[in-house]
């Protein structure tokens, strides 16, 4: 997926300097309450150290967030790029926190994965489309809020939109199982002064669950930083909007979400934006030049797709280890293929199956895949 203009994805290292979390406030104030055996509530920093250098006196830190590497180095990628506002810095990478208690499958880690991005912008100067938004409905908690009705600024409730938007128009999760969160003064993180966690509901956890958040830290880190630039001939701390996600919690999320338990079989019913397999081929069975011709339908369609093959097991075999992972079509190729160059393309979720001529496969997949029913685009034989 492509960027919007002057959004940009960059990289850093994961262990940086004592003064970088001193300016950005964690060592301070990046810590978890611990409650000790005498009852008494204890401030416990989940930053973790590493020790360098020959004597290893100097102290360093693990990031705890990928956050502060897009705020040291704003400056230097702002003037480079044509000093333009609103601008995006993105980073894809490791955080590490001495959680205190690491448990819940992929949901409290010590070392996990963020994907995040900075926008940096200048004080009441950051305009978005809000009329295209503006009667869309927000779920806040359990209520649909029209944007028009909400009284935070502009730029916020756009953002909080494009963020629902992905996660029910992209990953395709019921309305249901999704909602925001506004934390209040007490709740929210030390830097932010509007913040709304992004939450699934998900049966594994026992409820609604903290996948990522929408925070507008204000100049918090900028000042912090001393990150003074000049724009437009004014010498201005620039704003930022932060979209944090964190890429373990989300797919631990996909997993509960779409599981499907049935009689005979488990599946994941993931689309194509999220399936890491879209197609299967198979040879109904290893003999008689079917694997050869399977082999052949495989070539011709792995450039075009995300294709596996596979001719381990019966045929049944075959099926469920797809369904298992969330492939969400399978072609087999038999012996009426050899004679008519046509396969059969199985629809994972309802088990039925159609006959392609290999010579339209292509196009009934790619249709298939977009969300087609197999019914319209053959006759079912099954
Ligand atoms: N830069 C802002 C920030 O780090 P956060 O709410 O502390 O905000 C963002 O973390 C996201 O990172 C969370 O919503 C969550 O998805 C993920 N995350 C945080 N701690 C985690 C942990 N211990 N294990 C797995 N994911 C975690």
């Amino acid at each position: 997926m492509k960027l919007d203009d002057n959004y940009f994805e960059i990289d850093d290292v994961n262990i940086l300097s004592e003064d970088v979390f001193k300016n950005s406030g964690h060592l301070k104030h990046f810590s978890d309450p611990l409650e000790d055996e005498k009852g008494n509530v204890n401030q416990f920093n989940m930053m973790l150290e590493v020790k360098v250098g020959v004597t290893g006196d100097e102290r360093m830190y693990l990031r705890p967030e990928t956050a502060q590497s897009p705020y040291i180095s704003f400056k230097r990628e702002f003037m480079a790029l044509r000093e333009k506002l609103p601008m995006g810095l993105a980073i894809i990478g490791k955080a590490f926190r001495n959680e205190i208690n690491p448990r819940q499958g992929f949901f409290r880690l010590r070392e996990f994965t963020q994907a995040e991005l900075q926008i940096f912008f200048k004080e009441d100067e950051f305009d978005v489309n809000f009329d295209e938004v503006k009667d869309y409905k927000l779920r806040v908690m359990d209520k649909d809020v029209k944007c028009s009705s909400l009284k935070i600024p502009k730029f916020y409730i756009y953002h909080l939109v494009k963020i629902q938007q992905f996660y029910l128009d992209v990953l395709k999760i019921s309305k249901e199982k999704f909602r925001f969160r506004e934390l209040d003064k007490d709740e929210r993180a030390f830097y932010n002064k509007i913040h709304y966690d992004i939450e699934l509901n998900m049966d594994s956890l026992g409820g609604f669950k903290e996948v990522g958040g929408l925070h507008y830290r204000t100049d918090y880190d900028t000042k912090n930083h001393k990150v003074l630039i000049n724009y437009n001939g004014k010498n201005i701390y620039p704003h930022v909007l932060e979209l944090s996600f964190g890429v373990d919690r989300n797919i631990w999320a996909l997993m509960d979400i779409f599981y499907r338990k049935e009689k005979e079989r488990e599946l994941f019913l993931f689309n194509r934006n999220i399936a890491p397999v879209e197609v299967a081929v198979f040879p109904l069975v290893n003999k008689d030049k079917i694997p050869e011709k399977a082999e052949e339908v495989y070539e011709l369609i792995k450039k075009d797709f995300n294709v596996f093959y596979d001719s381990k097991g019966s045929i049944g075999k075959m099926y469920r280890r797809m369904d298992e992972i969330g492939c969400i079509a399978m072609i087999t190729v038999d012996h009426d293929s050899l004679k008519d160059n046509d396969v059969t393309l199985r629809d994972r979720d309802s088990m039925k199956q159609i006959r392609v001529k290999v010579s339209d496969l292509k196009e009934k997949l790619s249709k298939f895949l977009d969300g087609v029913e197999l019914n319209k685009l053959g006759k079912l034989i099954n």
